[in-house]
């Protein structure tokens, strides 16, 4: 375990207050932190320490945090409020006093962990003035935790992670994507590597198609600021998921060392394409929440341009050039104003059979949120003198029991990271390669395209109608459930 200090950068945001925090309050239920380990939570706005852990406990109250009588009183002797302007160099030398001086440096050894849950506009200014402020200079350890978005294409994402190199190398720098830590994305390794009948047939001889769905019910919220330069694109296929089909797709690691598990959805996400790539825009649908009854347009959210032409869904037909996959397409659909949240990949096999012309695609489903679990669609034949075939569906769920509890992502990121574990985090050369394709998509997506393609999709429906072409015209369906 890790006697440290974590100096959360964005305490007053809602990151801080419904993920990370909550995460480390149920670490400290179940006793997976050290005593010696302190949460600075660093904000712009003038709390006092009471203050804060008062506003905290009415946050948890607000989040139906559970045992929070039990050991919210214990848990609040982490937290010390730290108030500083992000760019102002002084208030970094100050909070640089405050750790040396405090009492957290008796037993912590100045072990430093950095969050930043910050804007995006201060992700630059943050390493730079840790560095000039040289406040790494009384750490024994350290480690910098980088929120996303990790730049808005390959060109800025190097620049920023150039200065974050200045002062943190490779091994010290945790790129996040929440999605990683998510319990059935973890299990997809295992699900594949240790059952040789999902393994198998994982490749372009069986497999006709394979689906990702993430689908979110809410709008943009209070994010437009960030939404309305990001979009869908780049809001959720950039990391998100990318990373699920790397983890779908890639060949079996040489061991499960962080290296070798990287190295394996790197040499994926070098290979993804849009499918037919001469041909690609046909393979793009891109579209944008329209009023629904009751819910207003996205361009009449909060700090959106009235003629907006960001996307707030998107679907893609995919391709991965190697010699496994390289025949078998890959549909994914995002967006935002849909009908209801959930988020699951979906694997169609082919249907090779000939004798009986009335069977069923067998369908491997694995099911993301907010159902938990994987499920397998096969024939067989119905009890009857005649031949009648039906389709079964055989399902394991593994929260779907009352009293199961499966640990928040943030759980699971933020212990390995504590513990020093990259393997669910993203390398460099990982987002450079995610950004690369999502250049190559941009690209296409310039005004003109978006002025002619952009579809609205009423509020709360199943998106543009275009998207059910996009996999119709191969004679295929969704497969969302
Ligand atoms: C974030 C995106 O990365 O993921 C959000 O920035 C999105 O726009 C969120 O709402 C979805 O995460 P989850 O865990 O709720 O599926």
């Amino acid at each position: 375990m890790y006697n440290g200090v974590f100096l959360l950068f964005g305490a007053t945001g809602d990151l801080a207050f419904k993920k990370l925090l909550p995460a480390f309050y149920f670490l400290d239920f179940q006793e997976k932190l050290e005593q010696c380990f302190y949460i600075v939570c660093i904000g712009r706005k003038n709390y006092t320490n009471l203050e804060y852990q008062n506003l905290l406990k009415t946050k948890f109250e607000d989040e139906n945090i559970e045992f929070l009588d039990s050991n919210f009183n214990k848990f609040k002797n982490r937290i010390h409020y730290f108030n500083l302007n992000f760019e102002n160099i002084y208030d970094y030398f100050k909070l640089k006093n405050f750790i040396e001086s405090s009492s957290l440096d008796l037993c912590t050894e100045n072990n430093l962990i950095y969050y930043l849950a910050t804007p995006p506009k201060y992700f630059k200014t943050i390493p730079k003035l840790l560095k000039e402020s040289q406040l790494n200079s009384i750490s024994k350890t350290k480690k910098i935790i980088i929120e996303k978005p990790f730049g808005k294409d390959l060109d800025s994402a190097k620049k920023y992670n150039t200065i974050i190199n200045e002062e943190f190398n490779e091994k010290e720098i945790f790129r996040i994507d929440h999605y990683l830590g998510k319990q059935m994305i973890q299990n997809i390794m295992i699900l594949r590597f240790t059952n040789p009948i999902f393994e198998n047939i994982l490749n372009s001889e069986f497999v006709d198609n394979i689906q990702i769905h993430v689908s979110e019910s809410v709008g943009v919220l209070n994010r437009g600021n960030y939404y309305e330069h990001s979009g869908a694109l780049k809001d959720m296929v950039q990391n998100h998921i990318l990373q699920i089909i790397s983890l779908i797709c890639m060949d079996e690691p040489l061991s499960l060392s962080t290296k070798d598990i990287r190295d394996q959805k790197l040499k994926i996400l070098k290979n993804i394409t849009v499918y037919d790539e001469n041909n690609s825009k046909k393979n793009i649908v891109i579209g944008q929440y329209d009023k629904s009854k009751d819910h207003i347009a996205y361009v009449n959210e909060t700090n959106i341009n009235k003629n907006s032409l960001t996307e707030t869904f998107v679907a893609l037909k995919l391709k991965i050039q190697n010699q496994r996959w390289q025949n078998t397409p890959i549909y994914i659909r995002t967006g935002k104003g849909l009908d209801k949240k959930y988020a699951n990949v979906i694997i169609e096999l082919k249907n090779n059979n000939k004798l009986y012309d009335i069977s069923k695609s067998n369908i491997f489903i694995i099911q993301i949120q907010p159902k938990e679990g994987m499920s397998l669609e096969f024939n067989t034949k119905t009890p009857s003198t005649q031949i009648n075939i039906d389709k079964q569906h055989m399902e394991f769920c593994q929260n779907c029991n009352i009293n199961a509890r499966s640990p928040q992502a943030y759980e699971k990121l933020l212990l390995d990271a504590l513990n020093n574990d990259q393997s669910l985090y993203t390398r460099w050369d990982e987002i450079e390669s995610e950004w690369s394709f999502i250049d190559s998509i941009s690209k296409i997506l310039d005004i003109d395209y978006r002025k002619k393609y952009l579809q609205k999709y009423e509020f709360a429906s199943l998106g543009p109608k275009k998207s059910f072409a996009l996999i119709e015209n191969d004679n295929k369906k969704w497969l969302f459930k």
